[in-house]
C-alpha cells in the first residue's frame, strides 16, 4: 500500500499519509467547531470535580491500549487489520480508555480523557478511521461504597446510570428516551451500553460498566471499586447538530465552519448535495485477502472523495474455488461537483493501485 514505511526488522506501519495528516488537526480545541462545542457541554456537565485531559499525544503502548486493559492476546481489536501500528509496540489509540490506568496509577479519582482515535474500518457516512471520544472514569475507597461486594457493585451502577443519564440530557437538552443494555467489554464487568431513541430507531451513544478489580489492583488501588465509560463525539454531534456526513467534521470548507459558532448547537444547512458518481470493481482475492486492506487503498488514493464503498457480489469459482468480489465504491465530493474524467482516472488509480499493492488479480 502507498505509504507504507518499512521498519527495522521487517515490520511494516500501516499508517498512511492520509491518516498521519490527521494527527495534530486538534479538532477538539478548535473553538466554534461542532466536536469543540460538544466537548465543552460534556466538560461543562463534569465541572470542576473531574480533572479534564485534552492533549494526549495519540501514540500509546500496546500495553497501554490492551494489556493494562485485560484485552485477549488474540482479541481483534490487536490485530493490524483493525488497528494503526507505528511499530510493534506503538500504535495510534482505537480508544481512549488507552489511558485509563496512567491516570489511575497517578492517583487520579475522577477524570476524563478526550481525544482522537484511529481505527481500521469500512467506509460509509458514519465510519471514519479518525474520531473523537471521550472517556471518564471514577473510583472510591471500598469502604465508601458498601460492606459488601453485591451493594458496592450496586452502588457503582447506579451512580453511573445516573451519572451517563444525566450526560445525555445535559447533551441533548431535550426530552430524550434513553434505554441500557447489557453489554461486554474485556475491562468491566458488568457492562452496559447506553442508547438513545432516535428517528424511530436506538442510537448507541456510549459503553461504560464496573472496572475490573485487576485493573486497580495492577494501579495500586487495592480496595477501590469504579467506574469507566467511553463514548464517540461524532455519533453524538452528528445527530445535534444534524450533520449528515462524518466526512464533513474534517472539511475546511468556509461553508461548513462558519456556520457555527463557538459554544452554540446549531443545525447544519446543507450548501448543496453534490452528485454522487457511482463505479464498481470486480477482482480475484488472494488468499491472505483483508477488506480493511482494500478500504485503506481505495482512501489512499481518492481520499474523502470517497464516501462508501459496499460489497455487492461475491461467489466462488466452482473449478478453481477461487473467490471473486465486486465492490461499488460512491464517490462524491463534499464541496463541489465532481467530472466524469475526473472520476473515471480516479478509478484508474484505484485499480492500479490496488492491484500492485493487495495482490489482487482485477476482473
Ligand atoms: N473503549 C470502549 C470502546 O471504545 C468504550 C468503553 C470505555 C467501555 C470504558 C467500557 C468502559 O468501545
Amino acid at each position: 500500500m502507498r505509504g507504507l514505511r518499512h521498519l527495522s526488522s521487517g515490520f511494516v506501519s500501516n499508517v498512511t499519509p492520509s491518516i498521519e495528516e490527521k494527527i495534530g488537526q486538534g479538532l477538539l480545541l478548535q473553538r466554534g467547531h461542532p466536536i469543540n462545542t460538544l466537548k465543552m457541554r460534556i466538560q461543562s456537565y463534569f465541572g470542576d470535580r473531574y480533572s479534564v485531559f485534552d492533549s494526549l499525544s495519540p501514540h500509546v503502548t500496546t500495553q497501554q491500549c490492551f494489556d493494562d486493559l485485560l484485552v485477549p492476546r488474540d482479541h481483534v481489536s490487536r490485530s493490524p487489520s483493525d488497528t494503526f501500528y507505528v511499530n510493534p509496540e506503538v500504535c495510534l489509540r482505537p480508544h481512549t480508555s488507552a489511558h485509563q490506568t496512567e491516570f489511575l496509577r497517578r492517583g487520579e479519582t475522577n477524570f476524563i480523557v478526550f481525544g482522537d482515535c484511529y481505527r481500521r474500518d469500512e467506509i460509509d457516512a458514519s465510519h471514519y478511521p479518525v474520531f473523537h471520544q471521550v472517556e471518564g472514569v471514577r473510583v472510591w475507597k471500598q469502604a465508601d461504597a458498601g460492606s459488601s461486594a453485591e451493594q458496592r457493585t450496586a452502588f457503582v451502577i447506579e451512580d453511573l446510570k445516573h451519572t451517563l443519564e444525566g450526560l445525555a440530557k445535559e447533551v441533548f437538552q431535550s426530552e430524550i428516551v434513553l434505554r441500557w443494555n447489557e453489554d461486554y467489554f474485556p475491562f468491566t464487568h458488568p457492562s452496559l451500553e447506553l442508547e438513545v431513541a432516535h428517528e424511530g430507531d436506538w442510537l448507541e451513544l456510549l459503553g461504560c460498566g464496573v472496572i475490573r478489580p485487576e485493573i486497580l489492583e495492577n494501579c495500586g488501588l487495592q480496595n477501590h471499586v469504579g467506574w469507566a465509560f467511553g463514548a464517540g463525539l461524532e455519533r453524538l454531534a452528528m445527530r445535534l447538530f444534524n450533520i449528515p456526513d462524518i466526512r464533513l467534521f474534517w472539511s475546511q470548507d468556509p461553508r461548513f465552519l462558519e456556520q457555527f459558532k463557538p459554544d452554540e448547537v446549531t443545525k447544519f444547512e446543507p450548501y448543496s448535495k453534490y452528485p454522487p458518481c457511482l463505479k464498481d470493481m470486480s477482482f480475484w482475492t488472494p488468499e491472505s485477502f483483508e477488506v480493511n486492506d482494500f478500504y485503506a487503498a481505495v482512501r489512499e488514493v481518492a481520499g474523502d472523495l470517497v464516501e462508501k464503498v459496499d460489497l455487492i457480489d461475491q461467489f466462488q469459482h466452482p473449478k478453481t474455488l477461487r473467490h471473486s468480489h465486486c465492490y461499488r465504491i460512491t464517490y462524491r465530493s463534499m464541496d463541489r461537483n465532481l467530472v466524469n474524467s475526473e472520476v473515471d482516472q480516479l478509478q484508474e488509480e484505484v485499480r492500479e493501485s490496488c492491484s500492485s499493492k493487495l495482490g489482487i488479480e482485477l476482473r
